[in-house]
C-alpha cells in the first residue's frame, strides 16, 4: 500500500482493520516507516520518522533493507499489508522505496497507489502540524503522484503483480478501505 505522504494511506488502513475484524479475516497491517525507525533506535539513533529520508542515501538504503527483512520475518499467517512508498524524496534525488532487492524480500501480490486531489494533499499535510511536512505546492504534488504512478508501473512490470489505484477523497475514507478490502478478498479467495 503506497502513496506520498499526507495522501491518507494510515487513515485508510485503520478502516480496512476495522473491517477485516468484522468480518473476522485475518489481516495484519505493518508500517515501513515505523518499522525503520525501530531499527534506527535499536542502532541507538535517535531520529524521528520525518528525519530518516534526511540521512545519506546508503544509511538509508541499510534501514530499508534491514526493514524489508524485518517484515519478511514477522509476516506469518494470513494476509500482510505494508503501509511505504512508492519512493522517497531525498536530498539527492527521487529513491525508489521498493527496489529490487525489497520486493524480492516482500513478494506483494497486489500494488496500491493511494490518490487524492493534490489540493487536498496539501490541505491534510498543512493541518498535521505534529509531523514535518515537505513542500505543499500543489504543482509538486501532482508531479509526485505522476512519479508515484510511473514507479507503481515499473514495479508491476518486475513482479508481475497488479496495480490498483485508490481514491481518498475527502470523506471518503471507509469506501477507499471497502474497495481496497474487496480486492485483497479477490486475491486471497476469502
Ligand atoms: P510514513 O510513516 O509512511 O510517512 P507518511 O507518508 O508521511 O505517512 P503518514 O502516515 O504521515 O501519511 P499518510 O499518507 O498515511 O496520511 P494520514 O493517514 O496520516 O513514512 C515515514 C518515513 O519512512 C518516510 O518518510 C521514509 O523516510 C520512510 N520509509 C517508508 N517506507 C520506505 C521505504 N519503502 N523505503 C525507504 N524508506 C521508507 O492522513 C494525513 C491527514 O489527512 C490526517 O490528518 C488525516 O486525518 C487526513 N485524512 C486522511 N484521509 C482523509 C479523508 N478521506 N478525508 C479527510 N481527511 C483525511
Amino acid at each position: 500500500m503506497t502513496g506520498i505522504p499526507g495522501v491518507g494511506k494510515t487513515t485508510v488502513l485503520n478502516e480496512l482493520k476495522d473491517l477485516a475484524k468484522q468480518n473476522r479475516v485475518n489481516l495484519t497491517v505493518m508500517n515501513f516507516g515505523t518499522i525503520m525507525n525501530e531499527i534506527t533506535r535499536e542502532l541507538g539513533k535517535d531520529m524521528n520518522r520525518d528525519e530518516m529520508r534526511e540521512q545519506g542515501i546508503e544509511t538509508q538504503r541499510k534501514l530499508q533493507e534491514l526493514a524489508a527483512n524485518e517484515i519478511s520475518n514477522r509476516a506469518g499467517q494470513g494476509t500482510v499489508v505494508v503501509d511505504t512508498h512508492m519512493f522517497v524524496r531525498t536530498s539527492v534525488g527521487m529513491w525508489a522505496g521498493l527496489p529490487q532487492n525489497v520486493l524480492q524480500k516482500l513478494s506483494p501480490r497486489l500494488f496500491v497507489l493511494v490518490e487524492a486531489e493534490p489540493e487536498q494533499i496539501a490541505r491534510r499535510r498543512q493541518s498535521d502540524t505534529d509531523r514535518k511536512r515537505d513542500m505543499t505546492l500543489a504543482e509538486d504534488i501532482r508531479f509526485d503522484l505522476e512519479w508515484s504512478r510511473a514507479t507503481a508501473a515499473a514495479s508491476a512490470v518486475a513482479t508481475g503483480a497488479p496495480v490498483k489505484v485508490i481514491r481518498n477523497d475527502a470523506g471518503r475514507q471507509k469506501q477507499a478501505a471497502q474497495e481496497l478490502f474487496e480486492a485483497i478478498r479477490k486475491l486471497v479467495g476469502t
